[in-house]
């Protein structure tokens, strides 16, 4: 059966929270407006051999929508990396998005930290939240130890830009299992804000 089936009626892949050995002292915060700056460096540090180069703009404004709910990693009060997600509740979906860590930091635990941090912010599933995901090259190795699985791809119309579409389903077990893995390193999700729901209407180009 295929995998867009499986996404869509909550069987197959399941989000299994691995916590990794951190090789950083990461804090997790809430965005702030402040961040953007900072927040677009790490973008561009990340951009070349990975993202088109017009894709800035759609970063930023994920980082200007307030139906999402952006983290921080911090390590010794400087920002290391950026993760985002929101709810579409009626479809029981979590869409995570550009998660994103400065290449000096990678595989040191930061993009793992980001990922649990946000997985343990939702509300308790009941059963499930379809965690979903977009990449465009290298990470799909990363997302996968968490058990995401590819169920499809899109083309952004415009661009052309061809992106591969993943999910893996977040169990009330799974979640709990996010928050204790979370707490390992440090992290207090609970302290983050709620995840907000998404608003369609800012979806537009
Ligand atoms: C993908 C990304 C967020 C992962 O964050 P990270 O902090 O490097 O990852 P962690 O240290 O938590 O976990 C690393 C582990 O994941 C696995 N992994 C597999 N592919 C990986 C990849 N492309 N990058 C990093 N880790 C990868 C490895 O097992 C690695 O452990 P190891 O170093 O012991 O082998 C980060 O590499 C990044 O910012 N990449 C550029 C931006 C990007 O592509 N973001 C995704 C947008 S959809």
């Amino acid at each position: 059966m295929s995998q867009f089936f499986h996404m869509l009626f909550g069987t197959g892949s399941q989000f299994r929270p691995v916590p990794g050995s951190p090789k950083a002292q990461v804090a997790i915060r809430a965005y702030r407006s402040s961040d953007e700056n900072v927040c677009r460096d790490l973008y561009r540090l990340n951009e070349q051999g990975r993202f088109p180069p017009d894709y800035e703009p759609d970063f930023v404004r994920t980082l200007r929508r307030n139906d999402y709910l952006k983290v921080i990693a911090e390590e010794n009060m400087t920002i290391v990396g950026v993760g985002a997600v929101c709810l579409v509740k009626f479809l029981r979906r979590a869409l995570l998005a550009f998660g994103m860590v400065h290449p000096q930091w990678h595989r040191r635990g930061v993009g793992t930290a980001l990922l649990l941090a946000r997985a343990a912010a939702l509300p308790e599933p009941s059963p499930r939240w379809t965690l979903v995901l977009s990449t465009l090259s290298g990470s799909r190795s990363f997302y996968e130890r968490f058990g995401f699985t590819k169920y499809g791809q899109h083309r952004d119309k415009i661009r052309g830009s061809r992106f591969d579409d993943h999910y893996a389903h977040l169990n009330r077990d799974a979640w709990t299992e996010c928050h204790r893995a979370a707490a390992h390193l440090g992290i207090a999700a609970t302290s983050l804000p709620d995840v907000p729901q998404m608003n369609i209407k800012n979806n537009g180009p």
